[in-house]
C-alpha cells in the first residue's frame, strides 16, 4: 500500500499540522477518502464538548473489516498479517496470511450468526493471546456486533460487573491460557462469573490448554465444532465469502472498560469510522510504517494498545504483526530479543515497565541476539524515565533507531502526542509534539490556560484537549452523563485527560503522570477508590486509604493503609487474606504491594482523608509533611510515619 498522508519531513509536519488547524474538516475528509466506504459521508464533523456530542463522517457507511482485510487481498493475500509466537518457544509458530485471516473472520462471522448474534449485540471476549482472539474481535466487527474484550487478569466478579454493565448476551472464551509458566483457567473464571446469571445465551469455548472444563448443555459450545460447521457455509467451490455488514461511521465498534478516579470501571465506547481513520493515520505516521516491515507490539489485546496497534491500526495498513502469547521473562529474560532475532522484527513497541524489568537482568540476555533488523522503537503506557530510555536506545536500538514516546489513553483511541519516528526530534522522557488535528492545552486549577513559566522555564498544568480528533471517546456505555462529568465537566469546553504535563516554548510536551486518583501500575490503570472498595469488602476491615508510590519496575506501586479490627494475632495472614479478597473482587493486578495496618487515618474535621500526607509517607518523605494543623487528630500522622513499610 502507499500512504499519501505519510509525513516525510519536519517541515512537512509543521505544514500539515497548520493545515489540520486551519481546515480540520477538509483535512480529515481528505485522509478518510483513502479508505473503503460503502457510502461516503455527508458531513465530516459535528461537535460540542458541552453534552458532549461528537460525530465524525456523518452518514458514512463502512465495515472496518473490509478495510482491514478485504481491500488488501488482491495485493497482499499471501503476505502474513500475523506471525504468532507461542508461549512455549519450542512450539510451532503460526503464520496467518491475509487470505487465511479473511477465511477465518468470515467463518467466525458465520459462526456468530449461527449462534444468534447480530448487529449491535454486545459480545464479551475473554481469551488468551491466540490468533483466534483476533478472529473473534474481527468476526464481531464483520457482523456489526460490539466487542468488549476483557483482560485475562480480571476476576470473575469484574467480569460479571462488565457483563451486566454492557448487557452482554454472548461470550467467547478459551478453556485456558498460557502465560509464562502458568496456565490460567479462563473458562473456569467465566463459569464463576456466570453463577446465577440468566442473561447469557451462549458461551463459545476455544481449546488452547486442554484444561478440563465444564460445558453446560444448551449454553456452552465448542469453537472447533461451530467453526467446522461454519466453514461449510462460507466456502463454496474454493471461494470464501461472508458479506460484511454495513455499519454507520458512528455505530459502536467496541466497548473497553477502564478505571477512573471514582466508582466502577467505565465502558469507553469507540465507533467504526473515526477510530479506523485515527488508528491507521497514527500507525502510519508515528511509527513511519513502510510496506513490508514487521511490527511487534508487545501489549495484550485486553488493553487499548492491543486493540489499536496489534489489530486495527496495523491491519488497516496491510502490515505484518508479530503476536506473542507469552511474557517477556519466560522461560528467560531474553525472550523479546529472541523474538526480534527470530522474526526479524523492524518495529518494537513496548511499555517502560517491561524495559525496566528487563534492564534488571543485565546485558546477558541480549548476548548473541541479532537485533540488527530493528529500525524503530516505541514506548507507551507511562512516563519513561531517562535511564530506561537510554538503555533502550543503547542496548536495543544500538543508537541507530529512533524512539517514539507515544502518549495516549483508552479514551483517545490512538496516539495523540508523540514524535514521528526519524522525522520529528526525539527527546528522552518527552512525548514531544501533538499529532496533526490534536490541540493540547495546559490549564491551571480554574481552567485558565497557563501562560506563565515556572522556575525551569516551562509551562506546567493539567493537560486538556480543546478540539475533537476522529477517535475521541463518544460515550461511556449506558451512562452518557458519566462521560460528561468525567471528561468534559472539570473544565468547560475542554476534554480533560487526568494527566499533568509540562510544555516548552517550542510546544513540546512532557507528561508527568496522573493528577487524579488513578494509579498506573506496570502500565495498567487502576483507580484508588476501586482498590479501597475491594479492601473494604474484607471482613474485619473498617476503613482503608490507597495511594501510589514510586516503584522501580512497575512505575507505581500500590500502598494501602488499613484499619483492621478483626483477629489481631497473625498480621501476616490478615494481609494475605486481604490480598485474596482484592484478587477475588478485581483481579490479581490490583493487589496492593504494601499493606500497613493503622489505628486511624489522617482526617480533616469534616471527615476528609488527607491523601496528600499519606502519599508523602508512602513515597518516603517523612519530614516535610506540610500543614497538619487542620487534622482532627494530628497524633495519628506520627504513628503512621513510624509504622511505614
Ligand atoms: C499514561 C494506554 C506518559 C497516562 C495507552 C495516561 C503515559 C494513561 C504515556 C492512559 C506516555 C500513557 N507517557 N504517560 N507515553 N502513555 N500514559 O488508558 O497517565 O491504559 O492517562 O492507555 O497512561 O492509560 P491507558
Amino acid at each position: 500500500m502507499n500512504f499519501p498522508y505519510q509525513i516525510k519531513s519536519l517541515e512537512e509536519y509543521h505544514s500539515v499540522y497548520k493545515k489540520s488547524e486551519e481546515d480540520p474538516e477538509g483535512f480529515w475528509g481528505e485522509i478518510a477518502s483513502n479508505f473503503h466506504w460503502k457510502k461516503k459521508w455527508e458531513k465530516v464533523l459535528d461537535w460540542n464538548f458541552i453534552e458532549p456530542h461528537v460525530r465524525w463522517f456523518l452518514g458514512g457507511k463502512l465495515n472496518i473489516t473490509e478495510n482491514c482485510i478485504d481491500r488488501h487481498l488482491q495485493e497482499l493475500g499471501e503476505k502474513p498479517a500475523f506471525i504468532w509466537e507461542p508461549n512455549h518457544p519450542e512450539d510451532r509458530v503460526r503464520i496467518v496470511t491475509y487470505n487465511r485471516l479473511h477465511k477465518r473472520v468470515c467463518q467466525v462471522a458465520q459462526m456468530l450468526k449461527n449462534n444468534g448474534m447480530k448487529k449491535g449485540d454486545r459480545v464479551c471476549i475473554y481469551m488468551g493471546m491466540v490468533p483466534e482472539l483476533v478472529y473473534a474481535v474481527l468476526g464481531c466487527a464483520r457482523i456489526g456486533a460490539v466487542h468488549s474484550v476483557i483482560f485475562g487478569g480480571f476476576s470473575a466478579q469484574s467480569i460479571a460487573d462488565r457483563l451486566y454493565d454492557a448487557q452482554a448476551e454472548y461470550i467467547i472464551t478459551c478453556d485456558g491460557a498460557y502465560r509464562g509458566g502458568k496456565d490460567i483457567p479462563l473458562k473456569g473464571v467465566i463459569d464463576d462469573a456466570l453463577i446465577g446469571n440468566r442473561t447469557i445465551k451462549r458461551v463459545i469455548v476455544y481449546t488452547r490448554t486442554r484444561t478440563p472444563v465444564s460445558m453446560l448443555k444448551g449454553r456452552d459450545v465448542w469453537w472447533e465444532d461451530e467453526m467446522d460447521f461454519a466453514e461449510t457455509q462460507v466456502e463454496k467451490d474454493g471461494v470464501v465469502s461472508f458479506p460484511a455488514e454495513e455499519t454507520d461511521a458512528e455505530d459502536p465498534l467496541f466497548i473497553l472498560y477502564t478505571s477512573g478516579s471514582t466508582g466502577k470501571p467505565k465502558g469507553v465506547v469507540h465507533t467504526c469510522g473515526g477510530y479506523m481513520v485515527w488508528t491507521n493515520y497514527t500507525f502510519v505516521n508515528a511509527f513511519q510504517y513502510k510496506t513490508g516491515q514487521i511490527h511487534f507490539c508487545t501489549a495484550d489485546i485486553g488493553w487499548i494498545t492491543g486493540h489499536s496497534y496489534i489489530v486495527y491500526g496495523p491491519l488497516s495498513a496491510g502490515a505484518t504483526s508479530v503476536m506473542f502469547e507469552g511474557v517477556p521473562t519466560w522461560p528467560d529474560a531474553g525472550r523479546f530479543w529472541e523474538i526480534v532475532d527470530k522474526h526479524k522484527v523492524n518495529i518494537l513497541y513496548t511499555a517502560p515497565t517491561a524495559i525496566r524489568s528487563l534492564m534488571g537482568f543485565g546485558l546477558d540476555p541480549l548476548n548473541g541476539k541479532d537485533l540488527s533488523s530493528l529500525q524503530v522503537l516505541g514506548t507507551v503506557g507511562e512516563p519513561i524515565n531517562e535511564e530506561a530510555w537510554h538503555w533502550y536506545d543503547e542496548h536495543v536500538g544500538k543508537r541507530r533507531c529512533p524512539i517514539i514516546d507515544t502518549w495516549w489513553q483508552t479514551e483517545t483511541g490512538g496516539i495523540l502526542i508523540s514524535n514521528l519516528a526519524g522525522i520529528t526530534p526525539a527527546r528522552p522522557s518527552w512525548a514531544t509534539l501533538p499529532m496533526p488535528g490534536v490541540h493540547p492545552v495546559l490549564v491551571d486549577e480554574n481552567g485558565k490556560e497557563v501562560t506563565e513559566k515556572d522556575t525551569h522555564g516551562l509551562y506546567k498544568g493539567n493537560l486538556c484537549i480543546k478540539y475533537p480528533w476522529p477517535s475521541i471517546i463518544r460515550t461511556t456505555y449506558g451512562d452518557h452523563e458519566r462521560c460528561r462529568t468525567n471528561y468534559f465537566a472539570t473544565y468547560p469546553n475542554l476534554y480533560f485527560t487526568g494527566d499533568g504535563a509540562l510544555k516548552d516554548d517550542e510546544g513540546n510536551f512532557r507528561i508527568t503522570g496522573r493528577v487524579d486518583d488513578v494509579l498506573n501500575v506496570s502500565g495498567h490503570r487502576i483507580g484508588t477508590a476501586e482498590v479501597e472498595n475491594a479492601i473494604n469488602m474484607h471482613a474485619g476491615v473498617v476503613e482503608s486509604a490507597v495511594v501510589g508510590y514510586p516503584h522501580e519496575i512497575k512505575g507505581q506501586g500500590i500502598y494501602a493503609y488499613i484499619i483492621y479490627t478483626g483477629h489481631q494475632n497473625d498480621p501476616d495472614l490478615n494481609r494475605k487474606n486481604i490480598l485474596q479478597t482484592v484478587s477475588r473482587v478485581i483481579g490479581p493486578i490490583a493487589k496492593p504491594d504494601k499493606i500497613q495496618f493503622v489505628s486511624g487515618l489522617p482526617k480533616t474535621r469534616s471527615g476528609k482523608i488527607m491523601r496528600r500526607i499519606l502519599r508523602k509517607i508512602a513515597e518516603g518523605e517523612t519530614q516535610n509533611l506540610g500543614d497538619t494543623s487542620t487534622l482532627l487528630d494530628p497524633g495519628i500522622v506520627e504513628e503512621i510515619r513510624k509504622g511505614r513499610l
